[in-house]
């Protein structure tokens, strides 16, 4: 079941960054695009570029998730609106951010895969690709980010398990830094971004967009579980060590 035997697609997160990419590189396949977010401007630009249908839709808003996806007959899940906050330190985040960050990296994540994944699972066919991050496989010093990409990390690993048997995949894509509107959102200081985006080469969307076709389209008995992917100058885990003069 490659990407030729889907039809339809449901992207959330699609007005800006890796959702807007994948939108693109969908329906660029022929893949009737399903796009999911809060800025209407731009999915109606978006629909202008490549032909998707919009849906306007707040995802904290747990009711309208469902109203909204119970009739569409969805074979591609991209799982992927998110945000970061909290960048500069956990211990000076403003309470409202964590609920902001788990509601929207989480909770809604979550429901989004509850209302799509029965029809793939009675058609036994379909795929959930959830967007990760580096931050839920490994420690990078972003405790609430971390915490939320952390949840994402073993649903799509449960997922895994409790999909067997019934035809459907399930991927989970963790970027390292990829070159959207996410760190404006992320910073509140415009330098501190700077310093973290700035100065090397950093992932774009279109990258993230090509490592989810290919789990897509990758042959029927091919689960591609996990694809780690970061910028060719950005490690996770790593030191630079100063030598100290013995
Ligand atoms: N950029 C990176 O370095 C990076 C690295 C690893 C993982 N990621 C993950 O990649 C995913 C996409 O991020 P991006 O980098 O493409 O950033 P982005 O350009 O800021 O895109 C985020 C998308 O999420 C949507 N969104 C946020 N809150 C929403 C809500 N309550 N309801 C509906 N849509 C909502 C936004 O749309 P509206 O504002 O129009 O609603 C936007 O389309 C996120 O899950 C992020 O955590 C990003």
């Amino acid at each position: 079941m490659a990407l030729r035997d889907y039809r339809t697609a449901l992207v959330t997160g699609a007005s800006s960054g890796i959702g807007a990419a994948a939108v693109a590189a969908l329906a660029e396949r022929g893949i009737e695009v399903h796009a999911v977010a809060r800025r209407e401007d731009r999915l109606k630009k978006l629909a202008e570029a490549t032909g998707c249908t919009t849906h306007v839709l707040d995802l904290r808003d747990t009711e309208k998730i469902y109203e909204t996806f119970a009739d569409l007959e969805i074979d591609i899940l991209i799982n992927n609106a998110g945000l970061g906050r909290g960048y500069e330190s956990f211990f000076v985040t403003d309470p409202k951010d964590i609920d902001l960050t788990l509601e929207t990296n989480v909770t809604a994540a979550l429901h989004v895969v509850r209302a799509t994944a029965p029809g793939m699972v009675q058609r036994r066919r379909g795929h959930i690709v959830n967007v990760g991050s580096i931050a839920g496989l490994h420690p990078i010093k972003f405790a609430l980010y971390g915490a939320s990409k952390g949840a994402v990390h073993l649903l799509s690993q449960n997922l895994r398990l409790e999909l067997q048997g019934t035809g459907v995949r399930s991927t989970e894509i963790c970027p390292g830094r990829v070159e959207t509107e996410f760190f404006l959102g992320a910073f509140d200081d415009e330098q501190a971004r700077r310093d973290f985006v700035e100065g090397y080469e950093i992932l774009k969307a279109e990258d993230i967009a090509d490592a989810i076709l290919y789990a897509l389209d990758a042959p029927w008995r091919v689960n591609v579980a996990t694809i780690e992917l970061t910028p060719t100058e950005q490690t996770t885990g790593g030191a630079t060590i100063t030598p100290v003069e013995q």
